[in-house]
């Protein structure tokens, strides 16, 4: 079942369309990747599809709803949710306040679903910090709840950063350059969280700048240059697709 759809989606400033009638589609449980060069537009279609900007044309499916448009609340709502390629937790708030926050503005989310209406603030405030824990458990990020948050490393704060996401209970996660700036045991230990949640049934679009990193990781690449599809279909073909190794290595198109 297809999950999630754009329709030529663009996204021009001014006279720069740093995304050109991109349509890309994304089944069910599936864990695709996004790449592309610096400025290929990755991270403004995910601003498209998830409000944070205003497609210029097009159109954004999300289940079987049309998005198009709509507020980041909204779209978080139908169930996709995105994290930021420059994630900013809050310095001034401990690590569990960070998680915490990520449901404000969601009343009713499923997150704290559980609450019949007509119940307090402060039951609702007990189940959020429950399921924040929780979370901070499986990311083992426990033993920092009460730490600020702007005392994490690099690795914590992606891992912050998915944490939060999933208080929202996506159906579909896009993650912007979840590896990005991290190395080595926490790259792999990123991969390893990805991996166990899709497993349990969360679909993913992730976002990565380099072309062979997330091969094994995932389902499908798609690659996006200058705005466009160029090459969408299983990873280790993109890879030795010549168009797709030009873009890379500067070589010029052949059309
Ligand atoms: N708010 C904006 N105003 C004007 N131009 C923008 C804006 N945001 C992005 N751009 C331009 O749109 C193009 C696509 O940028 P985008 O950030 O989406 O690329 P990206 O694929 O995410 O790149 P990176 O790998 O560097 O993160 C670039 O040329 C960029 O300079
Ligand atoms: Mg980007």
């Amino acid at each position: 079942m297809t999950l999630f759809e754009t329709r030529e989606l663009t996204k021009r400033f001014g006279g720069l369309t740093a995304v050109d009638e991109a349509s890309v589609r994304v089944e069910s449980g599936e864990l695709v990747g996004l790449v592309g060069p610096n400025g290929a537009g990755k991270t403004t279609l995910f601003d498209c599809v998830t409000g944070f900007l205003e497609p210029t044309a097009g159109e954004v499916v999300f289940d079987g709803v049309d998005v198009t448009g709509d507020a980041p609340e909204a779209v978080a709502r139908e169930g996709l949710v995105r994290t930021f390629q420059h994630s900013r937790p809050l310095g001034t708030l401990t690590v569990r306040e960070n998680v915490m926050a990520a449901a404000r503005g969601h009343p009713g989310e499923s997150a704290v679903g559980a609450l019949a209406q007509g119940e307090s603030v402060r039951d609702r405030e007990r189940v959020v910090r429950e399921r924040a824990d929780r979370l901070l458990e499986r990311f083992d990020l426990d033993g920092l709840a009460d730490a600020y948050a702007g005392r994490l490393s690099g690795g914590e704060r992606k891992l912050l950063e998915i944490a939060r996401s999933l208080m929202l209970d996506p159906e579909l996660l896009m993650l912007d350059e979840p590896y990005a700036g991290i190395s080595g045991e926490t790259v792999a230990e990123v991969s390893a969280y990805i991996r166990e949640l899709n497993d349990e049934g969360t679909t993913f679009v992730v976002i990565e700048h380099g072309l062979e990193s997330l091969v094994e990781l995932v389902d499908r690449l798609i690659v996006l240059n200058e705005g466009a599809v160029l090459a969408d279909g299983p990873a280790e073909e993109v890879v030795r697709d010549e168009r797709v190794v030009n873009v890379y290595t500067g070589q010029p198109i052949e059309t």
